[in-house]
C-alpha cells in the first residue's frame, strides 16, 4: 500500500485507490472511507456525480490520517462541457471537499450520459482549458479524463496546453481495452481501472477461480493484482469491511504463464 505510480508531472499517486461509485452519501460513504483509511488506503476516488464528496471529506477529516497523506480524486460531471461550467463545478467540489485543492481532477466522460458515443470534442476542449487553468494555479495537483477512447484523446491533444496525466477506464480481466492502454502508455498517461471486479461479475468465474486457488488468494485479490501487474491502477469498491481489507492485501506475484492465461479470457459481462 505504500507503493505508488508517478504521474508525468512527477506527482506520486498511491497504486491502489478506493472507489466510491454507488456508495450512497451519508453514513454509507462515511463508514466505507473510514474503514478504507484504517485498512491503509491512502487514495480515495470520488466524483461530483456520485454525490458523496462531503461524506468522503468528513471521513478523511475525522480520521487519524493527515489530509496531506491522502490522494483525493474527484470529477467534472459528464454533462458539463463549457469553460465556466467547469470552473463553477470545481469550485462546488472544493467547497464540498472542504479544501482549496484536489489531487486529481478528471473529466468524467467524453459525452453526457444521455448522449453516449456522440462527438462533444469542442465542449471537451473548452472544459479542458478550465482543468489546465486549475492545474496551473494549484486548484488541481494533476488533471485527466475518464472513459476517453483513443479518438477522444487525440482530439483533446490537438488543442491542449497539457496532456492528461490520467485516463480512468473500465478495466478488468477479459476487458482490457488494449488500444486505449497502448495509446496512454505511448503518451505518458497513467491508466486507472474502475470496476476492476467487473462490478462483481468476475467473482463467480471458474477459470479465474482456478488461477486464484494456485496462489491461495481470493478471486478479487487475483483480479486486482492482475491490474497492478499490467501497470493499471485498480479502484475497487466495497462497503464490506472484511472485503475492503482483503482488497488491499495484494502482496503476491502472478506468474507470466498465469498472466497470459488471464489475458486470453473472454469478457465475463459480454
Ligand atoms: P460490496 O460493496 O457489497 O462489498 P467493482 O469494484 O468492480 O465495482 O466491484 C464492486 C462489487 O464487488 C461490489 O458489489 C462489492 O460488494 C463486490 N466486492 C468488492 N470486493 C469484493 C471481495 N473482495 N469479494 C467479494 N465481493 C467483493
Amino acid at each position: 500500500l505504500t507503493d505508488h505510480f508517478t504521474l508525468a508531472n512527477g506527482l506520486e499517486i498511491p497504486s491502489l485507490g478506493f472507489g466510491t461509485w454507488q456508495i450512497p452519501d451519508g453514513d454509507d460513504a462515511y463508514d466505507a472511507v473510514t474503514t478504507a483509511l484504517a485498512a491503509g488506503y491512502r487514495h480515495i476516488d470520488t466524483a461530483r456525480g456520485y454525490g458523496n464528496e462531503a461524506s468522503v471529506a468528513r471521513a478523511i477529516a475525522d480520521s487519524d490520517v493527515p489530509r496531506s497523506d491522502v490522494f483525493v480524486t474527484t470529477k467534472l460531471p459528464a454533462e458539463i462541457k463549457t469553460y465556466q461550467g467547469a470552473v463553477d463545478s470545481l469550485a462546488e467540489s472544493l467547497e464540498l471537499l472542504g479544501d482549496d485543492h484536489v489531487d486529481l481532477y478528471l473529466i468524467h466522460a467524453p459525452w453526457p450520459w444521455d448522449d453516449i458515443g456522440s462527438d462533444h470534442s469542442a465542449g471537451n476542449a473548452e472544459a479542458w482549458r478550465a482543468l489546465e487553468d486549475a492545474l496551473e494555479d494549484g486548484r488541481a495537483r494533476s488533471i485527466g479524463v475518464s472513459n476517453f477512447s483513443v479518438s477522444d484523446l487525440e482530439k483533446l491533444a490537438a488543442g491542449a496546453r497539457h496532456r492528461p496525466h490520467v485516463n480512468q477506464i473500465r478495466y478488468f480481466v477479459g476487458h482490457t481495452q488494449d488500444d486505449v492502454v497502448a495509446y496512454c502508455r505511448a503518451n505518458g498517461i497513467l491508466v486507472e481501472g474502475y470496476s476492476p471486479l467487473a462490478t462483481g461479475a468476475i467473482l463467480e468465474d471458474a477459470d479465474v477461480d482456478a488461477v486464484a486457488q494456485r496462489y491461495g488468494r481470493s478471486v478479487a485479490q487475483l483480479c486486482l493484482r492482475y491490474l497492478l501487474q499490467k501497470d493499471v491502477l485498480p479502484l475497487p469498491k466495497s462497503t464490506t469491511p472484511s472485503r475492503i481489507a482483503e482488497n488491499a492485501d495484494l502482496d503476491f506475484t502472478i506468474s507470466d504463464t498465469d498472466l497470459a492465461l488471464l489475458d486470453a479470457l473472454e469478457d465475463p459481462t459480454a
